[in-house]
């Protein structure tokens, strides 16, 4: 099979994820191209593959604009199978409704959906993960990937159900569609912090920052992927009115796979306040898979 993994990543998640999925199609004999989207990707030929997965971080119970115009410009042949393994920091319900768009885009072309899957990965705002969640999360994922990877290959198709509620809701919240260029007016670089390294400038994925008299200055064309801020080696930006839910400082992914030891029950039937929600989430996971596996 000819598989195409289209997909969208503010602060790297999205491709992780996207790198496992791949992994998991090619141990399977199947060979995979990927393609991530930025300001200056080129609009691709689908026509020659046999299934195409879509992936984006969730943004305000929304999919990343960027993400949104790119497959609006996409053509595909009638038929053509698509599915969806999107991600986000939390399992609200809301965040159901994140794929109405693309879905509604897709049908219009001719597009048959065999499956969509919401990933948990660790927040990029409004808090870090501790390490021994992330594990828990990274156990669960494994086993979700070879659900989806499963049921794509024996023609189970799974929905994630939305409802009007949450559509609307959803479409009010979409924080993005001004909030990335409303809120960069107010982006500031403290120049004490600043050590010049350039690597906001390098890795922005719409060009929106610059140097101006040695100075980080920003456009006002901001996809609030929270990329510049989240990898700044010295937490020198401030992110406007979302400061106070700023994450700085990548998380240790490979330091995380690498660990053997038994993963802790971070997310137990005991969690509660924002945790209490991951633990009807994990047993899901955990019952399809003894259900498909057994
Ligand atoms: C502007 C913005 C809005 C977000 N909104 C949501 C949200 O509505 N629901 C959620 O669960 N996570 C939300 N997140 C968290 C991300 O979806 C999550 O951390 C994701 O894994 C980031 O993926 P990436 O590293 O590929 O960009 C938001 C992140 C950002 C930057
Ligand atoms: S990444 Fe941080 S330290 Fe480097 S140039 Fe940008 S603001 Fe300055
Ligand atoms: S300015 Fe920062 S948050 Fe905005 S698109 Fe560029 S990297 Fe992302």
């Amino acid at each position: 099979m000819r598989v195409l993994l289209i997909y969208y990543t503010g602060t790297f998640n999205t491709r992780h994820l996207t790198q496992s999925v791949k992994a998991e199609f090619v141990a399977r004999g199947d060979s995979v191209d990927t393609i991530e989207i930025n300001s200056k990707t080129p609009v691709c030929d689908c026509s020659g593959y046999d299934l195409i997965g879509f992936s984006y971080p969730i943004y305000g119970f929304n999919a990343p604009l960027p993400f949104e115009r790119y497959v609006a410009k996409l053509t595909v042949k009638k038929g053509q199978k698509y599915f969806i393994y999107k991600n986000s920091g939390e399992t609200l319900a809301m965040n159901n409704a994140s794929s109405r768009l693309l879905i509604r885009k897709m049908r219009r072309r001719g597009g048959v959906l065999v499956g969509e899957y919401h990933f948990v990965m660790p927040y990029n705002i409004h808090f870090p993960f501790e390490r021994d969640f992330i594990r828990q999360i990274f156990e669960k994922n494994e086993k979700l990937r070879k659900i989806m990877l499963h049921n794509l290959t024996h023609g189970e198709v799974r929905r994630i159900k939305s409802n009007p509620i949450y559509n609307l809701g959803a479409f009010f919240v979409g924080i993005q569609k001004v909030g990335g260029n409303v809120n960069s007016f107010l982006y500031k670089v403290d120049d004490k912090k600043c050590v010049s390294c350039g690597k906001c400038i390098r890795e922005c994925p719409h060009e929106n920052i610059y140097q101006k008299g040695g100075k980080i200055k920003f456009h006002h064309h901001c996809d609030m992927c929270m990329r510049c801020s989240f990898f700044c080696p010295t937490n020198a930006i401030r992110i406007g009115f979302l400061e106070g839910w700023k994450v700085n400082g990548a998380y240790d992914f490979k330091g995380i796979e690498a660990d053997k030891t038994p993963v802790p029950e971070y997310i137990n039937s005991n969690s509660r306040g924002f945790y209490k929600c991951f633990i009807k989430y994990f047993n899901a996971i955990d019952a399809d898979y003894a259900r498909i596996f057994k």
